[in-house]
């Protein structure tokens, strides 16, 4: 059985940014509001752009760090809940724009904990020798769903993509060690987007009554994500043995600053020690977590043998959690 290693990580944001003074400038709303209840004080948006783009920019650097070509990738898996197209996949878009003309792939619906769905699903290819190659992107563009008048809401997304590839790893006790992930559909009534599924196919109607944009019932949907997404990471560090002081870096899902400051409490962890960037670019849903991978890294913040978690909640319900001992 091989270990499975992160050996590359990419990111990417486009160009265009709302801040929170732009949300003042048209809503009830306010920086300190948004800044105190989020963590979040701008996020990045496309303008004439799709998720495809997002995760072909990340794919691309995340090779391009590797050192490899498009044609060497065994298996591109992209999570996202906005894709291009209901069909074909975003993954097959990816697969003709990198060039990666030897792989297969799908998309992958686990909202905000798609990135580590799409990881363990990934991470079986390499336990099992299949592949030695497998691209794992998480992209979203979450503009592309949010009503703009609903402040409940819009203050919360982004857009943005990011990937990691999965190689076997070099060394005994490095890579991707361990995972937890659970899924509770009773989160349907809280969290989802009405229309434009079979459910309820695109009309007139759907599209007046606002059912193709996020709805969230925020209050409900934070008391059980700040529980679930602690209870993942607790669980993770106790089946691996891992102290507090053992965690070199908690990586959450960026949903909110509070329910992230939660997590880290629960697991006796300072916040010195857990990656953020929702203050720069929101709830990207599935790019969140290898979005800071990608910067932690990139500046030398995340070293080979930190011991890290990763833990997400989101739509579904869906939720989980990671050990990676970081080996680049
Ligand atoms: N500006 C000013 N006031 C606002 C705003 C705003 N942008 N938005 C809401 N308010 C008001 C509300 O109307 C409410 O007023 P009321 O008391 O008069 O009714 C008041 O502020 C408090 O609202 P709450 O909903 O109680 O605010 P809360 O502290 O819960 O924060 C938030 C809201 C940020 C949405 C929070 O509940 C949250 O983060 N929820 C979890 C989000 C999450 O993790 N989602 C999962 C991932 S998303 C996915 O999977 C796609």
């Amino acid at each position: 059985m091989k270990t499975p290693a992160i050996t590359a990580v990419g990111h990417y944001a486009p160009d265009k940014i709302l801040t929170n003074a732009y949300f003042e400038s048209y809503l009830d709303t306010s920086d300190e509001w948004i800044v105190t209840r989020t963590g979040i004080r701008e996020r990045h948006v496309v303008e004439n752009q799709a998720t495809s783009d997002l995760a072909v920019e990340a794919a691309r650097r995340t090779l391009a760090m590797r050192g490899i070509g498009a044609d060497q990738v065994d298996l591109i898996i992209v999570a996202t809940v906005t894709p291009d197209m209901f069909f074909p996949s975003t993954a097959a878009l990816v697969q003709n724009r990198i060039g990666a003309s030897r792989a297969w792939g799908f998309d992958l619906s686990g909202a905000c904990s798609g990135f580590l769905y799409a990881l363990a699903t990934g991470a079986q290819f390499i336990i099992a020798g299949t592949y030695s190659k497998v691209l794992v992107i998480g992209a979203d563009t979450m503009s592309s769903i949010t009503d703009y008048r609903d402040r409940n809401n819009c203050i919360l997304f982004g857009d943005g993509g990011a990937a990691v590839l999965l190689e076997p790893g070099d060394e005994p006790g490095y890579g991707y060690l361990d995972w937890v992930n659970y899924m509770d559909g009773c989160g349907e009534e809280t969290l989802h987007m009405k229309a434009g599924g079979s459910r309820h196919p695109a009309t007139h109607e759907t599209v007046d009554k606002g059912w193709h944009y996020i709805y969230q019932d925020g209050k409900s949907v934070f008391k059980v994500a700040v529980i679930g997404m602690a209870e993942a990471a607790v669980e993770i560090m106790r089946r691996n043995n891992l102290s507090s002081d053992d965690v070199a870096w908690l990586v959450p899902h960026q949903a909110n600053l509070r329910i992230i400051q939660a997590t880290a409490d629960r697991m006796g962890i300072g916040m010195d020690k857990v990656m953020i960037n929702i203050d720069r670019y929101g709830n990207t849903t599935a790019a969140t977590i290898p979005s800071c991978l990608a910067e932690y890294y990139a500046d030398g913040r995340l070293k080979r043998g930190d011991n890290i978690v990763l833990a997400a909640f989101g739509a579904g319900y869906t939720w989980g959690a990671a050990y990676v001992r970081w080996s680049i």
